[in-house]
């Protein structure tokens, strides 16, 4: 048994890149190796109606099926130098554009269950309440995110605007990711880099369903696929 175990971790190693090898393959609690996350990416509009009700499908997802999955989001949005404080234009005002500093910042600088519970503490609070200073606050508070004296912050403004350098700069950097991945409606799943549906008043384009476990079912299929692929012992 040993002499297989450590044949799998040597031909996995030798399957990444030098850099990914440390901090891929840190065995698991159950003596398993690190396996492949599913990469899984939201088109998204923080204030937009249809992103709430996706990310509220994926939170059911993320319960059941969170350690299989590498989630983010990225930010629909268009380049506007003209735009006073963000240099993008977002679909429902500046607000909007201030929730998504909020939430790029969230997302850089904590783990995923704290930035996820920090955009579902949003949403909760209502669409148009997303963006505003003190939502972001107490949002902030709800999860245990410490914004004044924390990274997070520091990127989106320690006053909760969202007008931090790094976060505008996050947001144009995002916007322009989400134009070239082809992304153009809030909001549209990817799995794997494969569009598998999107949500603009219906939901369209979902051959293998909208419901949670239409995702959760594609993900375990996705992540067999990974991690039968990669060990290359099967
Ligand atoms: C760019 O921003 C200006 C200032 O807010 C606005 O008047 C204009 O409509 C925007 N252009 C586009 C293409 O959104
Ligand atoms: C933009 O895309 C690049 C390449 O995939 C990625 O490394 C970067 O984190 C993305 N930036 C944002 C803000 O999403």
């Amino acid at each position: 048994m040993q002499i297989k175990a450590l044949t799998v971790v040597l031909a996995t190693l030798f399957a990444l890149g030098p850099g990914q090898a440390l901090g891929a393959q840190v065995p698991m609690s159950g003596g398993r190796l690190a396996d492949t996350k599913v990469p899984v990416l939201l088109g998204v509009m923080s204030a937009c109606p249809d992103a709430l009700v996706c990310e509220s499908v994926f939170n059911h997802v993320i319960q059941r099926v969170g350690d299989k999955v590498d989630l983010s989001l990225t930010f629909i949005g268009t380049p506007n130098a003209s735009e006073p404080d963000f240099g993008v234009t977002c679909m429902h005002g500046a607000v909007e554009c201030a929730g998504n500093v909020q939430e790029l910042c969230a997302m850089k600088y904590t783990e995923r269950s704290m930035w996820w519970r920090f955009i579902q503490c949003q949403n909760f609070k209502g669409r148009d309440e997303v963006g505003k200073p003190e939502t972001a606050l107490k949002c902030a508070k709800a999860v245990d995110i410490d914004w004044e004296n924390s990274d997070v912050g520091q990127c989106a403004g320690t006053d909760g605007s969202g007008k931090g350098e790094e976060g505008v700069q996050l947001l144009l950097e995002s916007v322009k990711n989400t134009t070239n991945l082809g992304i153009e409606k809030s909001c549209t799943v990817l799995i794997s880099g494969k569009q598998v549906c999107i949500r603009d008043g219906t939901w369209k384009a979902c051959e293998g369903g909208h419901a949670p476990e239409d995702f959760i079912r594609q993900i375990n299929e996705e992540y067999t696929r990974l991690n039968t692929a990669s060990s290359g012992m099967e």
